[in-house]
């Protein structure tokens, strides 16, 4: 097979050549200046200069209370106008969840979304039958000296996990604070979507406003691709082994905000909305965030079962047969490949639902898609949910696309009549306004039609944050100039500094060192030949002042500190003032800005559910907010390949597990900057554990795909293969989310909330209650650091490949064997584990017989559960539930549910045994024939030999027992015969003793 050259200035057709013609004014690509709030000295501190709210006319009712809140005094319009009358209801929606909505009196029909985020768009928790104060777990106090205040307890401990005592409530047009205040060295964890580390320092800001930077997407500590206002907080107990106890709090506005973390308080900002505040009682995280899920933002959907295998993308890959070169070298390499993905290469012009000519016909594309298929595997594009509008003067530039959408005013507006007209990778484009139905038609119809002509199997969703390049609607009157070039060079763009990407991970210089030097030496020819241009001058907008009666939507006199250069709001997105068309409101971007990714995620998931109706479509997402992981999973964006971005990849995973987002993966080996081979090798080792797993990286970087070093292949397989056996055990994880809002990946106080000294672990984390992984996140190392919670109360943990047990003391940062193809992974005493033996895709997997890995704990117990399904509808006609249990030398396997799966169990593994079993018999009489257990027979009693090794004769017609008395690890095999008809058919059991 002729690995095809992925390399750089070999490009399928793009839109003019970079640098772009004239008519751009250089400005375009630039917004002004603004000095951010929270860094200007001289800003009003609106706690001082505001008059806070009296409470006045309270109504107390069994579950909950309303009142009128006054302004106190004169109105101090710090950042924007006061809002005098408001309205205060608390209810006491559950047992475990209390809300507490501060809204305007008088709300004029017209400007209802400025401060009512609508239940239409991300879901707003009722009250649940049955709840009031009375069974509450939570209560809520208020005052009203020196001004309304309120505090919301626990009130099993009288603690108080929320409370601006003390503060005052601002609510302004443009700007809403309150602040609580909170104990010394909270822990919160969550408020995703940012490059940080897990536990929250407390002294950080999180800047909510969506984003996207070319050149560097992945900056630490600033805002990222979504916005989930949602924390976790989790506080222990004094005495050493005390129990901790977790709340949570969720604040529903999508407007752009801020979350000042400091010492002993969190102040909390908006540029716009209400406060409508969700208090969540746990107690344990895990609580919590099933308390999120379930109650609030609803569950997270059940991908399909492929959706779990591994996917490979990059941008350039120029043709179909490019992509079958890469398919094929996947198998070649003896690699699971489940899904090929496409980036923009495929599109003619960047143009969505065409097919670029050359390089993607549509009937070569059949045959490809027809063998991908028939394969067991499958092919998912890019989708950029932005139209090219199409150059009037030149009739061969007709783009149907776009007039469909015109004709029904399916584009976001530049005021009140023409669309909006911003820049996109196509050139000038319009982009779909979803919150209007005529939208999702447009879009469904468009995505139906493309179905027609390439069998796609899912999108991935991309720059929906959303991305313009160019400051507001640049595109007016300029059409004439389509198709543009994006002002600034794209990456692999000839001629350019961004031609080729020369950065290499860190310490590449030490293990590669000659590639290095000529590295560094091209990078800097390149840049001396391609100096970047100055930034051209922007003129900076000071802080501006509230006017009476109106919004500044561009330049809101709060200024949030949106990381992209210049700050400003209008930086490289369709400008806050653009309008849609949800007539009477005509809401704009200022307040569905955080949503549109959401908005369009939503639409993109109900037009995948019209093509392939009645199942789950694969779809991701970029851009998410709360409650998106109803419908989308999420990559964490352009991540690049450096050792930092993958190191902080797994705290980004933990944010969007308490997010209610599972299906989550990073750009595996980075996106931008070439990978090494160490590198790679290690991050495809700890995006395994991703539940979303793809490597994807960028055009101008060198090819990364997992089988393009020897060593990265070898630990790839090793991985891939664990992997794909553990497919049962994750989806049943993922099941779990469905239905009662579990987490897949966990961090490790989830499991262990009792143990403060796991608070900030980042470097380890857990998928589900039963594996531990210590992933490698350094160069050069061969040998990893971790700790093993829970073994000063007992905890057993067995090193996964060789099922001893770990011998470590309590609290011990242990040393771990860990040379580059080994990834250490550790089993939870207490725990089994259903597994199938790695196929080449998902599908074959599930063909596997059955394997049980049965971890005991200190009492010789361990419990599990397996749930299975077609894998593919959504709404199976039939399901099964198995329970796994062992306890008193028995495995008892009870089942429910009809889903019919015949397969046979191959072998069970028991670790943590005290001594070597002298009869393995399917009942206590060693009779045979039990239920699901045909011609058992073992001899009635066997002699553990001297030696470590023995094994039971084979007997009969099946099964051999291997016992390692050393290692205390039973393992029988060979069972297939035995359990032909099915293990799961009925229930029955297992005796070893
Ligand atoms: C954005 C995406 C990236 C994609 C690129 C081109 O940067 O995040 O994944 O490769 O656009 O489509």
């Amino acid at each position: 097979m002729a690995l095809s050259a992925v390399v750089a200035g070999q490009q399928p057709q793009y839109p003019p050549a970079f640098p772009p013609t004239p008519i751009l004014p250089s400005s375009i690509n630039y917004a002004p200046s603004v000095m951010p709030t929270v860094m200007d000295l001289t800003a009003p501190n609106a706690q001082s200069i505001c008059p806070g709210y009296t409470a006045s006319n309270v109504q107390n009712g069994s579950s909950g209370l309303t009142a009128d809140l006054t302004l106190a005094g004169p109105a101090c319009n710090a950042y924007g106008n006061d809002v005098r009358d408001l309205t205060l209801s608390v209810q006491y929606q559950s047992k475990e969840r209390l809300s507490v909505k501060i809204f305007p009196k008088y709300l004029v029909p017209g400007n209802q979304s400025l401060y009512i985020l609508s239940p239409t768009l991300t879901p707003q928790p009722a009250l649940e039958l049955g709840a009031s104060k009375a069974n509450s777990d939570l209560a809520f106090t208020w005052t009203n000296s020196p001004s309304f205040q309120f505090q919301v307890s626990r009130v099993s401990t009288g603690d108080v996990i929320f409370s601006t005592y003390g503060s005052k409530i601002v609510f302004e047009d443009q700007f809403l604070e309150l602040v609580t205040s909170m104990v010394p060295n909270y822990n919160i964890y969550g408020l995703a979507e940012n490059l940080r580390g897990f536990r929250i320092p407390n002294n950080f800001t999180q800047t909510f406003w969506n984003a996207y930077n070319l050149e560097n997407d992945q900056e630490l500590d600033v805002n990222g691709h979504s916005v989930h206002p949602v924390y976790l907080e989790t506080r222990y107990g004094n005495s050493s082994n005390s129990e901790s106890l977790s709340h949570g709090v969720y604040a529903r506005n999508a407007h752009g905000q801020e979350w000042l973390m400091r010492n002993t308080s969190i102040t909390y900002r908006t540029i716009g909305g209400s406060f409508d505040l969700y208090f969540l009682s746990g107690s344990t995280p895990k609580e919590v965030i099933s308390q999120y899920q379930t109650g609030v933002v609803n569950t997270p959907y059940l991908p399909a079962y492929w959706h779990l295998g591994f996917h490979q993308v990059r941008w350039s890959y120029q043709n179909w047969s490019n992509l079958q070169d890469v398919v094929d070298a996947y198998a070649a390499q003896n690699i699971q490949l489940e899904g090929i993905m496409n980036d923009l290469d495929y599109l003619k012009m960047n143009r969505d639902f065409t097919n670029n000519p050359g390089h993607y016909d549509v009937a070569p594309g059949k045959v490809f898609l027809d063998q991908l298929h028939a394969n067991g595997q499958y092919y998912m594009p890019i989708l950029d949910p932005n139209i090219y509008v199409p150059n009037p003067a030149n009739a061969s530039d007709a783009y149907p696309t776009y007039d469909a959408g015109a004709a029904v005013n399916a584009y976001i507006r530049n005021g009140n009549d023409s669309f909006y007209i911003g820049v996109e990778w196509p050139g000038f484009s319009v982009f779909p306004d979803f919150i209007v139905p005529q939208t999702q038609q447009f879009w469904t119809q468009q995505i139906l039609a493309y179905h027609q002509n390439v069998s796609f199997d899912g999108f991935w969703l991309d720059v929906n944050d959303a991305v313009s390049f160019c400051t507001g609607s640049c595109g007016q009157g300029l059409v004439g100039e389509n198709p543009i070039h994006v002002p600034f060079a794209l990456p692999g763009d000839p001629n350019t500094s961004v031609a080729v990407d020369y950065r290499y991970p860190e310490f590449f210089n030490v293990t590669n060192a000659t590639e290095a030097a000529s590295a560094s030496s091209a990078l800097m020819s390149q840049s001396l030949m391609y100096p970047t241009p100055s930034a051209t001058p922007t003129p900076t907008v000071g802080r501006t002042v509230p006017t009476p009666g109106v919004r500044n939507l561009t330049f809101p006199p709060y200024a949030i500190n949106n990381f992209l250069a210049g700050h400003s709001l209008l930086k490289q997105v369709i400008a806050p003032n653009a309008t849609h068309n949800d007539g009477p409101y005509n809401s704009t971007e200022y307040e569905l800005h955080n949503l549109y990714g959401h908005t369009s995620g939503n639409a993109t998931y109900n037009a995948l559910k019209q093509v392939y109706p009645g199942k789950r479509p694969f779809f991701i997402n970029r851009s998410t907010f709360a409650g998106s992981g109803n419908f989308t999973g999420h990559w964490g964006g352009d991540t690049n390949s450096m050792w930092g971005n993958m190191y902080f990849g797994i705290s980004q995973a933990l944010q969007f597990s308490i997010a209610g987002i599972p299906y989550f993966g990073v750009e595996t080996c980075g996106f931008n900057g070439n990978a090494d081979m160490e590198l790679c090798t290690r991050w495809m080792q700890l995006s395994a554990w991703y539940p979303m797993y793809r490597n994807h990286n960028s055009r101008n970087t060198i090819a990364q795909e997992a089988y393009r070093w020897a060593t990265t292949a070898e630990a790839t397989r090793r991985i891939m293969n664990i992997r794909y056996s553990l497919l049962p055990y994750t989806y049943t994880l993922f099941h779990q989310a469905n239905v009662a809002g579990q987490t897949v990946l966990r961090a490790l106080p989830w499991e262990f909330p009792n143990d403060p000294s796991l608070k900030a672990v980042e470097t380890q984390f857990m998928s589900g209650p039963a594996l531990l992984v210590t992933p490698v996140l350094a160069p050069l190392a061969t040998s990893v650091q971790g700790v093993f919670p829970g073994v000063a109360n007992g905890t057993i943990w067995y090193d996964w490949y060789t099922l001893e047990k770990v011998n470590v003391s309590a609290g011990e940062n242990k040393t771990l064997d860990a040379p580059l193809e080994h990834q250490p992974i550790h089993v939870r005493g207490g725990y089994i584990i259903p597994m199938q033996k790695a196929g080449n895709t998902t599908k074959t997997s599930r063909q596997m017989p059955w394997s049980l890995l049965v971890a005991l704990d200190s009492s010789g117990k361990a419990s599990g559960e397996l749930y299975l399904d077609d894998g593919i509808s959504l709404m199976p006609n039939a399901t099964k539930n198995v329970e796994l249990a062992f306890a008193n030398n028995v495995l008892n396997i009870t089942v429910s549910g009809n889903y019919n799966d015949n397969l046979p169990l191959a072998n069970v593994t028991i670790a943590g045994v005290s001594s070597c079993p002298h009869n393995v018999s399917t009942g206590s009489t060693g009779s045979s024939g039990r239920a699901g257990w045909s011609g058992w027979s073992w001899p009635s009693s066997w002699r553990s030999s001297p030696s470590s090794w023995w094994s039971a004769p084979s007997h009969g017609q099946t099964g051999v027992v291997t016992c390692n008395s050393t290692s205390k690890v039973v393992y029988i095999t060979n069972l297939q015969q035995a359990t032909s008809n099915g293990i799961w058919t009925s229930n029955s059991m297992l005796v070893v003793q």
